[in-house]
This record gives C-alpha cells, sequence and structure tokens, in this order.
C-alpha cells in the first residue's frame, strides 16, 4: 500500500561563512527578494504533495521558525519543530526525526536551496512514486570542489559521491533534495562521522549506491539550481527571482498559491492571509482569488 511520504526541511547550521550578516538572524531566514528564504524550499515540498513537514534548526533560532510558520494550517500543513542541537552533518536529520518519519518514505530538502523550471512538479512525483529507492537531483557546476559530487560509470550509472573533493573528475553536483525510501533512518543510524565530524549526507548516498537503490535526475541547463552559501550567491538569488517574478507577473514559491491549487486551503484562508498584508505579495494574492 502507498504510503504518505513525510518532508523534511533542514535549516540549522550556524551561518558562518554569511558572518557578520546571519549573527543574529539564522540564514534561511533572511530575505530572498520578497520572502525569507525558507519559503522556497518549502514551496517544493507542496508541489511534491507533502503535507508532513519537520522543520528542523538550532534551539536558538527554532522559535523564529515557529512564529514565522506556525502550525501550518493556513496553507493546509501540518508543521513539526525539531532541534539540533549542534550541527553535527546533513544525515543527522534522520536521526532527529526518526520518531516523525516513522516507517514511512521522506524526503529532505536542505533550508538554503531553491528550485526553478519547467515540469518542476512533474520530477517530483515521480520521484515521491518511488518507494524502493532513493532518487538524487544533480545539476552542472563550475565549481564543483564546493559540492557533493556524482562520478558515473562507463555505462553512465552513479559510481561514486564524494563530498567537495579536491580534483573532482565530474562537475554534477549533488543538490540539497533527496528522496528516500523508508529504511532511510537504520540506514543513517550505521553512518560514522567523516574527518570533519559530520554525518554526511554524501555517505549515506553512497549507501544507496552500494545496494543499487539510488536513481538519479539530472536537472537540465533550462532548470535553475540556486543554492545560497556565499554573499554573491545570496544576491545572484535575490536578482533572480526579481527577474522572473517581474518578467512574468508571477510570483515563484509562494505558498498561499500552491496550497489553493492543490486545493488544501480556500479564498477565504486566502483572505485572512492577506488581511495585514500591504505588500506587492499581498497584492498578487488578491488578484489570485479574483
Ligand atoms: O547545496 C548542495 C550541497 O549541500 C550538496 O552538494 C552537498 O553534498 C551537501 O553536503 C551540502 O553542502 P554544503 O556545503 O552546502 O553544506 P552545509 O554544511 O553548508 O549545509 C547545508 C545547509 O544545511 C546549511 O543551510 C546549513 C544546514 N545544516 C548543515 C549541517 C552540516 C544544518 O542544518 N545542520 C547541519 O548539521
Amino acid at each position: 500500500m502507498k504510503k504518505t511520504r513525510k518532508g523534511i526541511i533542514l535549516a540549522g547550521g550556524i551561518g558562518s561563512r554569511l558572518h557578520p550578516l546571519t549573527r543574529v538572524i539564522s540564514k534561511q531566514l533572511l530575505p530572498i527578494f520578497d520572502k525569507p528564504m525558507i519559503y522556497y524550499p518549502l514551496s517544493t515540498l507542496m508541489l511534491a504533495e507533502i503535507k508532513e513537514i519537520a522543520i528542523i534548526s538550532t534551539p536558538l533560532d527554532l522559535p523564529k521558525f515557529k512564529k514565522l510558520l506556525g502550525s501550518g494550517k493556513k496553507w493546509g500543513l501540518k508543521l513539526t519543530y525539531l532541534e539540533q542541537k549542534k550541527p553535527n552533518g546533513i544525515a543527522e536529520a534522520f536521526i532527529l526525526a526518526e520518531k516523525f518519519i516513522k516507517d514511512s518514505p521522506c524526503c529532505l530538502i536542505l533550508g538554503d536551496n531553491i528550485y526553478h523550471g519547467n515540469n518542476f512538479s512533474k520530477i517530483l512525483k515521480e520521484a515521491d512514486n518511488d518507494y524502493e529507492n532513493s532518487t538524487v537531483f544533480t545539476h552542472q557546476v563550475k565549481d564543483p570542489e564546493r559540492f557533493g559530487i556524482l562520478n558515473l560509470d562507463n555505462k553512465g550509472r552513479p559510481a561514486q559521491i564524494i563530498e567537495k573533493p579536491k580534483s573532482p573528475k565530474s562537475n554534477l553536483a549533488i543538490t540539497g533534495l533527496y528522496f528516500f525510501p523508508k529504511d532511510v533512518c537504520s540506514k543513517a543510524k550505521k553512518l560514522k562521522p567523516s574527518k570533519r565530524g559530520e554525518l554526511e549526507i554524501s555517505d549515506l548516498n553512497q549507501s544507496y549506491i552500494k545496494d543499487k537503490k539510488l536513481k538519479v535526475k539530472m536537472l537540465n541547463r533550462g532548470f535553475t539550481w540556486l543554492d545560497t552559501g556565499t554573499f554573491d550567491s545570496l544576491l545572484e538569488a535575490s536578482n533572480f527571482i526579481s527577474l522572473v517574478q517581474n518578467r512574468q507577473n508571477t510570483i515563484v514559491a509562494c505558498p498561499e498559491e500552491i496550497a489553493f491549487l492543490n486545493k488544501w486551503i480556500n479564498k477565504s484562508d486566502i483572505k485572512k492571509a492577506i488581511k495585514d498584508m500591504q505588500s506587492t505579495y499581498g497584492e498578487y494574492l488578491k488578484n489570485l482569488i479574483k
């Protein structure tokens, strides 16, 4: 029987690569043009029609996420909040969220990853429908040293994933969105910390390669994937979103719109949402229900 997939947004870390910008505010709450960064990964999970989502962040930042997103009811979601006391690695998410995941398949997205492109919902649903395998998404990058990199064998099958390789053999970055089957928690618990002391998501993915259970979807050139790990990439992401929205008169990653189109909320919910919004975002929602 089909089990409903649970979602996780990992939004912790100390943001030291963006200091002093992130000294008093969590990186994933910084603005990307007209909305907080976390709206983007949240919208991605909503496009995959995932309604039960855990937000993992530091004890200090978690209350701010709660204040922003609440129970999730306003968007037809059920949100759970979990603490990560120290940044012990991305794969620790599956240990912290074990009770939340229970025996469901699961999708993890990093709180600082932004996806935008044609047919994205379809791509996500294909991954969601595969309950036996894990799925990762790759994108070509010019600076492979900064990412988890996928090497293929001579038949084009996934062979090896190397986290931040010093001498990269490929430029296929594994992006921060991962679909896993229900065995993910038990696999995460078997991981050993890496040299930098973290439970690495790349090691977890490597264990699925070993079992021949890792599927790779390559996001093509027409697709935009942004991670926001540096000052420049943060500004570029804002500029990109502003450009797309202003040219097309749409809003990228608008949870109210996705929830409305998914029929999780109705017009009166949107009316409630825009009550105290005097922004172009609010205007957009007003037009949506006209
Ligand atoms: O963006 C894609 C890349 O994300 C992948 O290609 C890499 O394989 C993956 O390791 C990751 O690399 P990063 O260098 O971006 O990882 P970073 O340590 O910056 O963590 C990514 C986000 O996850 C960041 O917003 C903070 C959060 N995080 C990270 C760790 C290690 C946590 O919330 N807790 C943690 O323990």
